[in-house]
């Protein structure tokens, strides 16, 4: 089957194509309605199907005769633990967790914000929710406290889920004092909050509201899966956008069972029995899908690794992983990759480890820069696959499809569209425009499954945000461009999202914190590009007349506020004062041409600017910061 075989089907008989992928799936009823289509061409995905995507992930697979072979591997080098689950272990402990969730009354439908570190029982308990048909939305352990509480106030949990501590190389993060200010924080107070208490630390329990997830689960029996219907949710999963507030992407539990699945051969080149690493956090996308539910769907081992590329110990952290378990896919972030050749630019640690075992190497979550790629390719001499993907669509838009046709690589491409998904390049009045010529990457409506089709309690919001822009598409918030082959560049976000460290971030929700600063008048924040995180943030401030602060104290005060009000994963640091913000008349500030001017872009001043003599300023306080060089 050749590749453009296959996109082809994909474009021609979605319906037809999609059922046959179904059919690779446990189903209690085999759905009838495949694809439904709603007035502005979104796709509806199985909706009648009846399921239980933890079934489909664990019992099915115990049922047909792989109970004994590892379903989960957890790895921790920051505590020195290792672990292992066959099938049958991790489908008996999600039966039991669920059942404990059922004792604190969580049904159908209910949400559980799942706020833990990178043990088994983060996925454990994933399954569990999705076992009773309720929803669970995971809250990476990096953010803080008021990022918590938007999401308990969004998502409105029955229960909470979390462990006393995370552990990050040079501390141990307790995570309960950081639960009970979000719950103090929120509106919106969950039943109960359950807590893991790790050996690390013992984190005190609110009497009648936490309780102790051992001795919970000892008294929990195991309870059996609850269908539910193809069109209901799996998951909401919040994510940074262009406004303060992160959007709940929900994703559906039938169209993402399929197309996870269908994935993982087409893809990843993976069959069942196959050793699968994704190095993410099950906080992100990529740890929901191919930590979780992607390896589990197929029959794969998963591995849950509690660590760093570098650090923990050393820059051969990835390859050791790798060799020890026979990995036959690798997927991380290019800021993994970028750690690793800074700290180990001969690769000499990798020829420490057998990475025979290894086919492929994977990276997505930001662009995969061409030197990185080379240095990769170079020294693992396996092929190195960038693919793109957002939170909103779960899985590749753009791969080199290694299970259906290996592709020629071209350094700085994600290659080309995966079955289902028609990608195009538009202008902004909706146009297409020349091949290899920048714009709007849009896919054409109906999307594929698994990807969203509603924003959790927001459907104004998900009709705004990805589809009023380009009538009949999905805007994607990339721009980039198509070559001649069909090939897809992204070259990054058109709006005011950043990238920091394969983590997104909304530029809007950091300028809110630095605006509440009482000596700030006004800001703006851009992404200043760096060579190991690829965009750090970068904050302007104009101060309120009468301020005495010193700019090192203001960037200290700062600093400390969006660690404590986003999270430290901004890494944020740099703040410039400036005594004006360059604006249009309209008094629309010009972040794109700052950002141009930091990063020694070229750049425009629009025509609409208020006043040019403003750059000429601003450059003249880069510089003597030395931000800029000339
Ligand atoms: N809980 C609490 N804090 C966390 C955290 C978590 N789960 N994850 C990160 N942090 C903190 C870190 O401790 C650090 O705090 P510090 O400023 O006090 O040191 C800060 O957030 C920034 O973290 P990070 O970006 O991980 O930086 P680092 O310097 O510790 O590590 C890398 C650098 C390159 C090793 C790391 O960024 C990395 O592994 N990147 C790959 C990202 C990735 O896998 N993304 C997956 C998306 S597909
Ligand atoms: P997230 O939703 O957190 O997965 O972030 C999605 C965003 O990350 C995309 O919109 C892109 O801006 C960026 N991104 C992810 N993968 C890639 C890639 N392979 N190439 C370029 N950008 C990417």
């Amino acid at each position: 089957m050749s590749y453009q075989t296959e996109h082809d089907h994909s474009m021609k008989d979605p319906a037809g194509f999609w059922r046959k992928q179904a059919e690779a799936l446990d189903w209690f009823k085999f759905p009838e309605q495949i694809l439904s289509l709603d007035d502005d061409g979104l796709g509806y995905w199985f909706a009648d199907g009846e399921m239980n995507t933890a079934y489909m992930a664990l019992d099915h697979h115990v049922k047909t005769g792989r109970g004994n072979q590892l379903a989960l591997i957890y790895d921790s080098p920051v505590t020195d633990t290792k672990s292992r689950y066959t099938y049958a272990e991790l489908t008996d402990v999600v039966a039991r967790t669920a059942g404990m969730l059922a004792n604190l009354g969580v049904v159908k439908g209910d949400r559980v914000i799942i706020y833990m570190p990178m043990i088994p029982e983060a996925v454990i308990a994933m399954l569990a929710v999705a076992r009773l048909g309720a929803i669970h939305s995971v809250v990476f352990g990096g953010f803080a406290s008021p990022e918590l509480a938007i999401r308990i106030d969004d998502a409105k949990p029955k229960v909470i889920l979390t462990a006393s501590c995370g552990i990050e190389v040079k501390r141990v993060v307790e995570y309960k004092p950081l639960v009970d200010r979000a719950i103090d924080l929120a509106v919106h107070k969950p039943q109960s909050c359950v807590v893991y208490q790790r050996p690390q630390v013992t984190a005190p329990l609110v009497e009648k509201r936490d309780h102790d997830w051992a001795e919970l689960l000892a008294k929990a029996k195991p309870v059996g899966c609850t269908p539910v219907k193809g069109s209901d949710p799996l998951y909401i999963l919040y994510t940074s956008g262009t406004t303060g507030k992160p959007k709940g992407v929900l994703r559906e539990n039938g169209g993402h069972a399929v197309a996870l699945k269908y994935s993982m051969k087409a893809i990843y080149n993976v069959e069942p029995g196959d050793m699968y690493w994704a190095s993410s956090d099950v906080g992100w996308v990529v740890g929901h899908s191919y930590i979780v539910y992607g390896p589990l769907l197929h029959g794969c081992t998963t591995i849950v690794y509690e660590g760093k590329p570098i650090m923990t110990p050393d820059a051969g952290a990835l390859w050791r992983v790798c060799a020890e378990y026979g990995v036959k896919a690798l997927f991380t972030a290019p800021t993994a990759f970028r750690a690793v050749k800074k700290e180990d630019p001969q690769a000499l640690l990798m020829k420490n480890y057998d990475l025979s075992k290894l086919k492929v190497i994977y990276s997505a979550g930001e662009r995969l820069d061409p030197p990185t790629e080379a240095w990769l390719t170079e020294h693992s001499g396996k092929p190195v696959v960038d693919h793109w993907w957002q939170t909103e669509t779960g899985w590749a838009i753009t791969a080199n499809m290694q299970g259906i046709e290996p592709m020629t690589i071209k350094p700085g491409s994600s290659t080309v569209p995966v079955p289902g998904f028609n990608v195009q390049i538009l202008d902004d009045s909706g146009q297409h425009v020349p091949q290899g010529t920048q714009g709007y990457i849009a896919l054409k409506l109906p999307l594929p499954p698994a990807c969203l089709n509603h924003v959790w309690g927001d459907e104004n919001k998900f009709r705004e945000s990805y589809l009023i822009f380009l009538p009949g598409y999905y805007t994607s918030g990339d721009g980039g461009y198509i070559d001649e082959d069909g090939y897809v560049f992204v070259m990054g976000r058109v709006d005011d999202v950043i990238n920091v460290a394969g983590h997104r971030l909304s530029t809007g929700e950091i300028e809110e914190v630095i605006a509440t600063h009482p000596s700030v008048a006004e800001c703006a924040v851009i992404a200043r590009d760096d060579e190991l995180k690829g965009q750090v943030p970068m904050g302007f401030v104009v101060l309120k007349t009468g301020t005495t602060l010193s700019e090192a104290e203001l960037q200290q005060q700062l600093v400390n506020r969006i660690r404590d009000t986003i999270g430290a994963i901004t890494c944020y640091k740099d703040t410039v004062i400036l005594t004006r913000l360059a604006k249009t008349r309209s008094g629309k500030t010009l972040r794109k041409t700052l950002a141009h001017i930091v990063n020694g872009k070229q750049y425009t001043v629009p025509s609409t600017i208020d006043d040019p003599a403003v750059i000429p300023e601003i450059i003249e306080v880069l510089r003597s910061k030395k931000f800029v060089s000339n």
